[in-house]
């Protein structure tokens, strides 16, 4: 039976994934000021307001310079687990099923603290999260791309003992001048063990990175991957091997990667066949976590019911699970769309 409720409940109820989502940018203040108070760490900021209050942004770098500022007071296991935890009862008010993380070890580990840390607090979230909200999840480190290739490798040793905690690798920071080609090597060896990968391109950098990111890092989804709108080509050959976008609307506003909601090319993408999909990217700092991101954007372009089933099941389609997981959860996105 079709109901037909309103948009803005189909999209808040609706089970979704969500395949772009950095753990450090969940760092809500509330539990950034607590972390930073039971770890002695004094932070520039007089109040949670305070720090919220300085949440604006011109461009990616102004967003990373206090993105590692708060990541700075995490230093024990414990505040690892805390930051995650938070993130998946975030993930669960938002009806997400199935979530797909970043994280960054190199924000962390070059100042001091052990991989390990970082590592176990995370993974016992995970598990957590699977065995008391029911969510999946996989984890994907990624690679700060304004660090050396050197730096890359070393992480990726830290990482083997962890082999089978992580499903892929991917690449992000500062993108411009730090081309997806730096990390050839490094990708290719990760390859070897088994990982998969994606990249950041198109976000800020050119279309190019795009290209990079696909031919030699051999990345099965692009994040962000707005850029690639700007060569047809490229757009041809991302639309007909049908390479997924895990597409951040609310971050692409609050980086001036588009300059108001209304500009947003996310429907333009669906329209030309591009596989997008709608993820949060740093709720904390941006103002919004998935649901938030599928509401703005449905108002500010005109999405339309079918429009978000498509992208939601985009997510599912184009997440690293198996394809018998695949199938279960596409069949509950069905079952819910029947009885809305
Ligand atoms: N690190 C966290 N969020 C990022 C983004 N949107 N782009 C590049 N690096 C990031
Ligand atoms: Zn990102």
């Amino acid at each position: 039976m079709h109901k037909n409720i309103s948009l803005t409940d189909l999209i808040t109820n609706i089970p979704k994934a969500e395949l772009h989502l950095h753990i450090e940018g969940t760092f809500e203040p509330e539990l950034l000021f607590a972390i930073a108070h039971r770890n002695n760490i004094s932070i520039p900021f007089e109040s949670v307001d305070a720090l919220r209050a300085a949440y604006s942004f011109n461009n990616l770098q102004e967003f990373l310079n206090l993105y590692y500022q708060g990541a700075d007071v995490l230093l024990h296991e414990q505040d690892f687990y805390d930051l995650t935890w938070a993130y998946f009862l975030k993930a669960k008010e938002n009806k997400i099923i199935h979530s797909e993380i970043f994280f960054d070890p190199q924000t962390h580990t070059k100042r001091g603290v052990s991989f390990d840390a970082v590592i176990n607090g995370i993974r016992k979230a995970l598990v957590d999260a699977q065995d008391k909200l029911g969510i999946s999840s996989r984890l994907i480190m990624c690679f700060l791309r304004d660090m050396s290739e050197e730096s890359a490798f070393e992480t990726l040793n830290q990482a083997l003992p962890y082999r089978d905690w992580i499903i892929g690798i991917g690449l992000d920071s500062a993108e411009v001048g730090n081309p997806p080609s730096k990390f050839e090597r490094v990708f290719a060896e990760a390859r070897e063990l088994g990982l998969l990968t994606v990249a950041h391109a198109g976000e800020e950098g050119p279309a190019e990175y795009v290209r990079e990111a696909l031919n030699l890092l051999n990345i099965t989804r692009i994040d962000h991957g707005n850029r690639c709108l700007d060569d047809d080509e490229l757009l041809k050959e991302i639309v007909a091997k049908q390479i997924p976008l895990t597409v951040c609307p609310l971050s692409n506003l609050k980086l001036r990667v588009v300059m108001d909601m209304k500009d947003h090319p996310l429907k333009t993408m669906l329209k030309k066949g591009l596989m997008a999909t709608v993820n949060s990217d740093d709720p904390a700092y941006f103002g919004g976590y998935i649901n938030d991101n599928f509401i703005t954007t449905a108002e500010a372009v005109g999405l339309e019911r079918e429009h978000i089933i498509t992208l939601v099941k985009n997510s599912f389609a184009a997440s690293f699970i198996s394809e018998e997981e695949k199938s279960k959860y596409l069949s509950l996105v069905d079952e819910f769309v029947a009885n809305s």
